[in-house]
C-alpha cells in the first residue's frame, strides 16, 4: 500500500524541502520505494537533490499536469530522475507558475496531481510531495493528493499563529475534496535548544494542540550541515552521517514508518 505524505505549510522557510529530502531518504534506507514530487516553481527539491538547472530540463511536473489538464494519454514514469542515495525525483520547473494560473480555467483543474499520483500508486511505497503555499491552484492539488500531511513547524515565535492557516487549509481540502486527508503530524524544525523561546514554543504547541494532533517526538535541531547539504545534492546522512541532524532525520523516518 503507497503512502501519499504532503509536507505542507502555509508559511514559508519551515524546513518543508529539507524534511522531504531527508524523510524521503530516510525511507529509501529503510527498503521503501519513494517518489519524491517538486511542486515548487523555485525548484528547490530538485536543486537539493544535486539537478542544477530544473528548468532546463525538457519534462518536468509542469508538463505532465499539462497535459493531464488536456486528458493527454501520458507515460507517468516519463521525466522522473533517479538520485543516487536511492529515490525517485519528478522534478518542478518555473513553469508551474504559468501552469498553476491556467489550472482554474480547467473543470479538473483540483486534481491533476491526484490523477497524476493514482497512475503511480503501484510503484512506490511513499509518494512525498513537497510544495509552495505560494502556487494556489497547485496547493489545493497537493492536499486533494495527498492521504496525509506532514506539517513542519519553526520552534519560533508565535507558532501557533503559523499553523492555524495550514490546518485550516486541510480542513477546506479536506471538507470539499478529500475526505480521507489527515494531518499524520506536526515535527519542529530548526530548533534551539540554547534559547528558552525554542522550548517555550514546543510547549505552547503542545499545550493547544497535543490532544487532537500527533506531534512527533523527533525534532529536527538548527544544524549547518542541514543548510549545507543541499548545495552538495546530497541527504544528510551522506554529508554528515554522524551529526545531529542526521539522528534526528532518522528518528523522524522511524516514527513515520510507524504510523504505517
Ligand atoms: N534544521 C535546520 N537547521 C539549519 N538550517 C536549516 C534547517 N532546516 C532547513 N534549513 C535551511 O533553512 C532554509 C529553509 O529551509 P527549507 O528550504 O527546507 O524550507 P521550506 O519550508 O521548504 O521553504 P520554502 O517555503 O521557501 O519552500 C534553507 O536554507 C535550509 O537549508
Ligand atoms: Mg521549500
Amino acid at each position: 500500500m503507497c503512502r501519499v505524505i504532503a509536507i505542507s505549510s502555509n508559511k514559508g522557510g519551515v524546513g518543508k524541502t529539507t524534511t522531504a529530502v531527508n524523510l524521503g531518504i530516510g525511507l529509501a534506507r529503510n527498503g521503501k520505494r519513494v517518489l519524491l514530487i517538486d511542486v515548487d516553481a523555485q525548484a528547490d527539491l530538485s536543486k537539493s537533490l544535486g539537478i542544477r538547472n530544473p528548468s532546463g530540463l525538457e519534462y518536468t511536473l509542469t508538463e505532465v499536469l499539462q497535459s493531464i489538464a488536456d486528458n493527454e494519454d501520458i507515460d507517468p514514469k516519463a521525466g522522473i530522475i533517479r538520485h543516487d542515495e536511492g529515490v525517485d525525483l519528478m522534478p518542478g520547473s518555473i513553469n508551474l507558475v504559468a501552469l498553476d494560473t491556467t489550472l482554474s480555467n480547467y473543470k479538473n483543474g483540483d486534481s491533476v496531481l491526484w490523477k497524476y499520483i493514482e497512475m503511480l500508486r503501484d510503484e512506490y511505497d511513499y509518494i512525498l510531495i513537497d510544495s509552495k503555499p505560494a502556487l494556489v491552484k497547485l496547493s489545493v492539488n497537493v492536499l486533494a493528493a495527498a492521504d496525509s500531511v506532514i506539517i513542519p513547524v519553526l520552534a519560533e515565535y508565535l507558532p501557533i499563529s503559523n499553523i492555524e492557516p495550514t490546518i485550516l487549509s486541510v480542513r477546506l481540502v479536506k471538507r470539499r475534496l478529500n475526505h480521507k486527508l489527515e494531518v499524520e503530524g506536526f515535527v519542529f524544525t530548526m530548533f534551539d535548544k540554547r534559547t528558552t523561546l525554542a522550548k517555550e514554543s514546543v510547549t505552547a504547541v503542545k499545550n493547544a494542540y497535543a490532544d487532537h494532533v500527533k506531534i512527533f517526538d523527533s525534532i529536527i535541531p538548527r544544524a549547518n550541515s542541514l543548510a549545507k547539504a543541499p548545495a552538495f545534492g546530497e541527504s544528510i546522512y551522506k554529508f554528515d552521517p554522524r551529526g545531529k541532524g542526521a539522528e534526528a532525520y532518522e528518528a523522524l523516518t522511524l516514527e513515520v514508518l510507524a504510523n504505517e
